[in-house]
C-alpha cells in the first residue's frame, strides 16, 4: 500500500455550532497534484486550514505522512508542509531577505540559505529580483517569490489557498506550468484551491468537488467536467446543456423526455431522482447530407441557429429546437455555413447524456 501523505476520516469541524466540514474520507498519495474546488462557501478554506493544523476538528482523525497528528505527528507535518494564501504577505525588505525568511526561522546555515534562496528564486525565474524591494514588486512577481518562499525548505506538501486568483489568465498559465514542473520534478503533492475551473483542467491529476463542506465528486478533471456527479457540479464546470427532462421507467429502462418533445433510451446509471440532461457542446454534432453518422444510435433533432459565437478550437452556435436551446461547440470550418436563421439538424449520442 502506498504511503499517503493526507488522510481524513470522519473529519468534521463546526464553526458558530454549524457543521462546515463533513469529511468522511479523503486520502492524497504522494506526488498527486489535487484541485480542490466547489462554489463560495462550499468549505475548501476550511479543508486547507484543517490539513495545515490552522483549524482544530471536533471529530476524526487526521494522519499526515502517515502520522496521526493528535498523537505527535504534528512536528513533521510542520516541517514538511507549506502553505500559501491569496494575499502573500511579504516582508519589508528585499525578495532575498523574503526568501531566506523560512530557512532562518530553522537556523540553516548562510552558506546553505544563500545556495537555497538563489535556487528557489531561479526555479521561479526571479533571480533577477533577488536584490528588489519586495513590496514593490508587481502582483504576478510578488505571487512567484511568495511561491519561492514557500517552496524554499524543500517541503513535500504544499497548500494554496487561491493564491493565483487575482492574476491574468496568462500570468496564472505561466506560474501554473513552472509549479507543475516543479512538483513532478521534487514530487511534490499540492492541493490547490481554485474557483476557476479552467486552472484545474490545467493543472491537476484530479479534482475534489466540495459543496456545503463534504464532497460531492472526487474524480479525474475530465469526468467532472464531461460526467458531473450532481447539479451543482454541472453549474460549477459550466456545463454547456443543463437540460429539464423527466424520466419514465420501463423495467431497467429509462426514457427521458426533453421539454422539446424529444425522447430516448438511457440504459445507464439513471438517478431515480434525475431532473436534467448534462450534455457538453462538444458532444452535439451537426448533420449534413454526407454525414456518415446517421447510421449510428443517434438522437437527432431539427432546430434553426439563433446565435453563432466565435472562439478559438470551436464556435459556440445557440440552436433553438421547438423551445429548447442546445449550445453546440463545432471547429469553425464545420459551421462556415451557417448563420442566425439557418436551418439545421443535430445529433448526440445518448451515451455522452450525464442525467442529474
Ligand atoms: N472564521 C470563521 N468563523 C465562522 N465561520 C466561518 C469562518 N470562516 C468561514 N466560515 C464559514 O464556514 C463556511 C465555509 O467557509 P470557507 O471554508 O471559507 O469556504 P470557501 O473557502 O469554500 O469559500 C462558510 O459558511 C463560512 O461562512
Ligand atoms: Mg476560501
Amino acid at each position: 500500500m502506498e504511503k499517503t501523505i493526507v488522510k481524513l476520516t470522519g473529519v468534521k469541524v463546526y464553526r458558530n455550532s454549524q457543521l462546515t466540514l463533513d469529511i468522511e474520507q479523503l486520502a492524497v498519495a504522494p506526488g498527486e497534484l489535487v484541485a480542490v474546488a466547489g462554489a463560495n462557501g462550499a468549505g475548501k478554506s476550511t479543508l486547507l486550514q484543517v490539513v495545515n493544523m490552522l483549524l482544530p476538528f471536533q471529530q476524526g482523525l487526521l494522519t499526515l505522512f502517515g502520522q496521526d497528528v493528535a498523537k505527535g505527528g504534528q512536528e513533521i507535518a510542520r516541517r514538511s508542509s507549506s502553505m500559501m494564501f491569496q494575499e502573500t504577505l511579504l516582508i519589508n525588505g528585499t525578495v532575498y531577505d523574503n526568501v531566506a525568511l523560512p530557512l532562518k526561522f530553522r537556523n540553516y546555515p548562510r552558506s546553505q540559505i544563500q545556495e537555497q534562496v538563489m535556487t528557489a528564486l531561479r526555479t521561479f525565474q526571479c533571480q533577477h529580483l533577488a536584490y528588489r524591494q519586495a513590496k514593490q514588486l508587481s502582483g504576478g512577481e510578488a505571487q512567484r517569490v511568495g511561491l519561492a518562499r514557500a517552496l524554499v525548505y524543500q517541503p513535500q506538501l504544499l497548500l494554496l489557498d487561491e493564491p493565483f486568483a487575482a492574476l491574468d489568465t496568462a500570468s496564472r498559465t505561466a506560474i501554473l506550468t513552472d509549479l507543475k514542473q516543479v512538483a513532478a520534478l521534487n514530487k511534490l503533492t499540492v492541493l490547490l484551491i481554485s474557483h476557476n475551473f479552467n486552472d484545474v483542467l490545467y493543472f491537476a491529476d484530479r479534482v475534489v468537488v466540495l459543496a456545503g463542506g463534504r464532497v460531492i465528486q472526487d474524480d479525474r478533471p475530465e469526468v467532472v467536467l464531461r460526467r458531473p456527479a450532481s447539479r451543482a457540479v454541472a453549474d460549477l464546470v459550466d456545463m454547456d446543456n443543463i437540460l429539464p427532462c423527466q424520466v419514465e421507467w420501463s423495467g431497467q429502462e429509462a426514457i427521458i423526455r426533453l421539454s422539446c418533445g424529444l425522447a430516448f433510451k438511457q440504459n445507464s446509471s439513471v438517478p431515480a431522482e434525475a431532473v436534467a440532461c448534462c450534455l457538453p457542446g462538444d458532444a452535439i454534432q451537426i448533420l449534413n447530407e454526407s454525414s456518415a453518422l446517421r447510421h449510428q444510435p443517434l438522437v437527432t433533432v431539427s432546430g434553426i441557429v439563433a446565435g453563432i459565437t466565435p472562439g478559438i478550437g470551436a464556435y459556440k452556435i445557440k440552436v433553438e429546437a421547438n423551445g429548447l436551446f442546445l449550445t453546440v461547440r463545432a471547429p469553425r470550418e464545420q459551421i462556415l455555413a451557417l448563420t442566425t436563421g439557418s436551418k439545421v439538424e443535430v445529433a448526440f449520442s445518448p451515451d455522452e447524456v450525464q442525467l442529474v
